[in-house]
This record gives structure tokens, C-alpha cells and sequence, in this order.
């Protein structure tokens, strides 16, 4: 099986790492800017150094915005039976048939953690999809996390506000949290190990618990102890609900805007 990256940045590139470790596919890259490509995979500078090429599946993992003007030149290298397969956010099936014409499609909605195969990933097939072809986007999928099959890609949008954008989230969160502990006086290195090592053991023993987090969380607040202190100025006129409500609503609403 042969398959082409076209675009090969942040998300292109973690992903392609996780294939060429679980995946018997030969793998080509469209690497326009010359970095380092994992070893194994096949470098290409552009669609006409892979003139006369078939490939059974092209992954696009250029930005949205960027698919209008990436996409046109490779369409001419996708196998008679094969597939496009698009990690772009918000950017519609339909948008990509404008494209490549009445093809098969699936959306694979990753998140960054695909670095270390912890994405969580959702995926959508157009009606042109045959079974060969999901069952290809699941092997995708599954190299580098978890795979969610969803029947709309409202739903799909919804899932990227949630989880594609999700660790954007974290990773901002964390950051407040590191520097409200600097402000404890603790130094930026201790820090950011104590507010890291607190959110991995509160996420681990969350997920590895059948309680409802609220539960978990009660567990932890006696009565006019710390944490029932520290939790009731977190939740402060409900402004974190609204704040994380705003946040997810922002970004899909902004997959809608790309659709
Ligand atoms: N980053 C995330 O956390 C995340 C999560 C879920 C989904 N996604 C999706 O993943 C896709 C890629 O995002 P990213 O964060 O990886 O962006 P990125 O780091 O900017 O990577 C985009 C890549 O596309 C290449 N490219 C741009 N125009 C091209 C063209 N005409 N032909 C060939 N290659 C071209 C760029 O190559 P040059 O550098 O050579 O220009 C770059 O390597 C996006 O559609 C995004 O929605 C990302």
C-alpha cells in the first residue's frame, strides 16, 4: 500500500512518526520546506516529482485554509480505488469533493498527543466510502490513539471543539496554574513539576475510577478544610463553567466558519 502526506507540519508529521511504526505502507511526504523527515519515509518536493505515481490513499494535513491551493495539484495521483483521507479541521467533505470530484473521503479529527499515540480521534466517511477505505482510516486512526467513528460531521466539528483543539486547552490551563504556583513563591522549575505531577495523578486516578468526577471531587473537599476553600474561589459566580462553555463554543464555532 502506498500513501502520500501532503503536508508534513505539527499534526502531519506526529502522525506519520505512529505509521511508519505500526503500519506495512510505504510512506511519501510532500515536504516543500526541506526539515527532517522520520527515516523509512520517501521525500517529495512537490506533486510533479511524483508524476505517473498512484497512491491508495492521500493524506491532507495542510491547514484549512491552505487546501484550496495545495489540494488541486495532487489530485491526478489517487489510485482508481483508493481514498482521500483529511486531518484538516472543519474543512468539509463536500468541500473537498468541490476539489477532487465525486471521490471517497474520510475525516480522521486528531488531537496533538498522536505524538505519543494518545490522540484521540474521531472519524467520518463520506457516502463514496466502501469498507476497504474506513477500514484503512481505522488503521490510521488507531496507530495514534483511539478511533470514534461519527454518522455527521457536525458531530465530527463538535468532537474537534471538544478534543482536536482540546489539548490547546490543557496546555493553557496548565500554564495559569504553573504560574499561579510561581506566585506561591515556588521557583518556575518546581512549579511546573508540582502543578504536572498533581494533573497527572488527578487524571489518572480519574480515569482509572468508575466515580463521576464530581464525586471525586467532593472526595477531596472536607468540610471548611483547604480544597473546599480553594474550590469555592474557583467556582466564584460559575465563571469557569461559562469560561470552558465559551471556549468549546468558540471553536466550533470557528470549524463551522472553515466548513
Ligand atoms: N496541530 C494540531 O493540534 C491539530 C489538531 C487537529 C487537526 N489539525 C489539523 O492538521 C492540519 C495541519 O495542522 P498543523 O498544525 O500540522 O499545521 P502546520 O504545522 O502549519 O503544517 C502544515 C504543513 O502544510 C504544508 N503545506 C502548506 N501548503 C502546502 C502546499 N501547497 N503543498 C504542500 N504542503 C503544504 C506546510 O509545509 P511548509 O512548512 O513547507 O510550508 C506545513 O508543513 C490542519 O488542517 C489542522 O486543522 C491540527
Amino acid at each position: 500500500m502506498d500513501i502520500l502526506l501532503v503536508g508534513c507540519g505539527k499534526m502531519g508529521g506526529a502522525m506519520l512518526r505512529r505509521w511508519l511504526d505500526a503500519m506495512p505502507a510505504r510512506f511519501a511526504a510532500v515536504n516543500r520546506s526541506g526539515r527532517a523527515l522520520p527515516p523509512g519515509t520517501e521525500h517529495a518536493t512537490g506533486a510533479d516529482a511524483l508524476n505517473g505515481r498512484r497512491f491508495d490513499a492521500i493524506v491532507i494535513a495542510v491547514k484549512p485554509q491552505q487546501i484550496p491551493d495545495a489540494l488541486p495539484a495532487y489530485t491526478g495521483l489517487l489510485a482508481e480505488d483508493g481514498c482521500y483521507v483529511s486531518i484538516a479541521a472543519g474543512f468539509s467533505a463536500a468541500s473537498i469533493g468541490k476539489i477532487v470530484g465525486d471521490k471517497p473521503v474520510v475525516r480522521i479529527m486528531p488531537n496533538l498527543p498522536a505524538l505519543i499515540g494518545r490522540s484521540v480521534n474521531g472519524l467520518y466517511a463520506n457516502a463514496a466510502c466502501g469498507e476497504a477505505h474506513r477500514e484503512l482510516a481505522n488503521q490510521l486512526a488507531r496507530a495514534t490513539g483511539t478511533a470514534v467513528w461519527l454518522d455527521s460531521e457536525d458531530e465530527l466539528d463538535r468532537l474537534t471543539a471538544v478534543a482536536g483543539s482540546g489539548p490547546g486547552y490543557v496546555f493553557e490551563i496548565t500554564r495559569s496554574y504553573v504560574a499561579a504556583a510561581e506566585a506561591m513563591g515556588f521557583s518556575p522549575e518546581t512549579a511546573r513539576a508540582l502543578v504536572l505531577e498533581t494533573m497527572g495523578g488527578a487524571v489518572e486516578m480519574a480515569t482509572r475510577s468508575q466515580d463521576d468526577v464530581t464525586d471525586l471531587r467532593n472526595s477531596v473537599m472536607s468540610k471548611k478544610g483547604t480544597t473546599e476553600a480553594g474550590i469555592n474561589a474557583l467556582r466564584r459566580d460559575g465563571l469557569l463553567d461559562t469560561l470552558l462553555e465559551d471556549t468549546i463554543r468558540a471553536a466550533y464555532d470557528r470549524a463551522v466558519e472553515l466548513r
